[in-house]
């Protein structure tokens, strides 16, 4: 266990000054253990705004890493949303995994040169990276000889598993909830046995569900390649057909969401660039974003199960036309990534926030937040705080939870920040209690003046 610690730190010791001690960032692949080596050097570097952590093992048993940076590692901070990028779960799909490692030595550079704008997206956010769902995947494509890499060598788990296509079908429970009625978030409510006892699920979808449902994520985003765009919910279709607009009930705020991201990607906008391959039908995409069932059908998918099974928001984000590109061409996918990744994790600031209480000020863990007109409800955390993403518009919302009095509110949302609404719920039984007392003064004054 020490020699490990060593070697990593040796090692990192030497990526830093291969790297130069300044931080500059080196635009190349990282096998698995570069990969780790990276990351452990963005933590040395940035100790007090970084931590690396494991959810768990690939089938071959690597760890799928984390890299947080928060301004308390390690802890959830009632108020402070949670954001995470998962990259290539496609394991033959490399630019996201380098992008993500990039952007964890950019956050701690910028952070160490005093940049408020970094600063100030670090300490009003917990951010948790993780560069590679599926190590097994990329260390398989990336051992294929030569520059030109296979369309599809590497992009399964190591069990031959598509990772994306892997998780529970929660679309078929929603639509049929749609239409005779049931939950309208959190489909897995108490069944993470189940999770843990499928036989179908990967040991890489089994972290990642766990991860999902144990952090109170508010947004997320699903980074792959071989196509350029942003894709948001539904990724699966309501009638089953494999090309059809598929309309979440946070619609609105979703395009708003992957227009944040292809809007600071001048190749990702153009609205004048040329279709990957000859064939691609992109005649869903507008303005660098597509509804994913209007793209093309996908059952299974990450993206759909962090919004049915959590309160996590997520889109999924192609990035480039080649799944495996040329080492040469990273440093030009970091430059039309940049802003884009930066900016859309400023998006978890966005909606209505705030805690929900007791009249006591006791926190309201597990309370509904509903907005009048969307059908999509989400719960409070731990300590009673709460992150409702919307678009800017005028609402109600309200939040309830058994044995309490639901309240209600009109909130102006405005395009940023979040507006701050607490809420306070008086417990049935108090208000009971209020209403004994009152009956018993109307008593006692009724029985004085009649002279009882
Ligand atoms: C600070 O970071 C922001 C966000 O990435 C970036 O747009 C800006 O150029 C940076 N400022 C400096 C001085 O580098
Ligand atoms: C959260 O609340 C819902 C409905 O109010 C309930 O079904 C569920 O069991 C609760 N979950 C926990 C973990 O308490
Ligand atoms: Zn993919």
């Amino acid at each position: 266990m020490k020699q490990l610690f060593w070697i990593v730190l040796l090692g990192a010791v030497a990526v830093m000054v291969r790297g130069g001690s300044d931080g500059e960032i080196s635009f190349e692949y990282h096998r698995y253990e570069e990969m780790r080596k990276a990351l452990v050097s963005v933590w040395l570097q940035c100790p007090t705004i970084s931590r690396i952590y494991t959810i768990g093992e690939s089938f071959e048993g690597r760890e799928l890493l984390v890299l947080e940076m928060s301004d308390n590692p390690g802890t959830h901070e009632p108020g402070e949303p949670e954001f995470k990028y998962i990259a290539n779960m496609h394991g033959n799909e490399a630019v996201g995994r380098e992008l993500l490692i990039y952007l964890a030595q950019y956050l701690c550079n910028q952070y160490q040169q005093g940049n408020d704008t970094i600063i100030d997206l670090i300490h009003s956010t917990r951010i948790h990276l993780m560069p590679s769902m599926n190590p097994d995947g990329f260390e398989k494509a990336a051992s294929q000889p030569g520059e030109i890499k296979d369309w599809f060598v590497g992009r399964s788990n190591a069990q031959g598993v598509d990772l994306n296509r892997n998780f529970p079908d929660l679309d078929r429970i929603i639509y049929i909830n749609e239409r005779e009625g049931g939950a309208n978030n959190h489909l897995l409510q108490n069944m993470k046995k189940a999770v843990d006892e499928n036989s179908k699920l990967a040991p890489e979808t089994k972290a990642v569900i766990h991860w999902i449902m144990d952090i109170p994520f508010v947004l997320s985003a699903n980074l792959h390649g071989g196509d350029v765009v942003a894709n948001y919910p539904y990724d699966e279709t309501r009638t089953g057909s494999a090309h059809e607009y598929s309309a979440s009930p946070d619609d609105v705020m979703f395009k708003s969401l992957a227009r944040s991201y292809s809007m600071f990607n001048p190749v990702m906008s153009d609205p004048n660039r040329p279709a990957c391959r000859k064939n691609d039908d992109d005649s869903s995409f507008k303005e660098g974003i597509t509804n994913g069932g209007a793209w093309y059908s996908v059952p299974g998918g990450m993206q759909d199960f962090n919004y049915l099974s959590s309160n996590c928001f997520e889109i999924t984000l192609e990035l480039s036309c080649d799944k495996f590109p040329s080492e040469d061409t990273l440093k030009t996918y970091w430059d039309q990534n940049r802003n884009s990744l930066v900016n859309y994790i400023e998006q978890v600031h966005r909606g209505v926030k705030g805690f929900v209480r007791d009249l006591q000020g006791n926190p309201v863990s597990n309370a509904t937040i509903s907005v009048e007109g969307i059908n999509h409800d989400i719960t409070t955390a731990k300590d009673g705080d709460y992150w409702r993403l919307l678009a800017p518009g005028n609402y109600k919302v309200a939040a309830s939870a058994p044995g309490y009095l639901t309240v209600i509110k009109k909130v102006a949302v405005p395009h940023s920040p979040a507006t701050r609404v607490d809420f306070e719920l008086e417990s049935m039984m108090e208000r009971k209690e209020e209403e004994r007392e009152e009956l018993m003064d109307w008593w006692k004054m009724m029985s004085q003046t009649l002279n009882f």
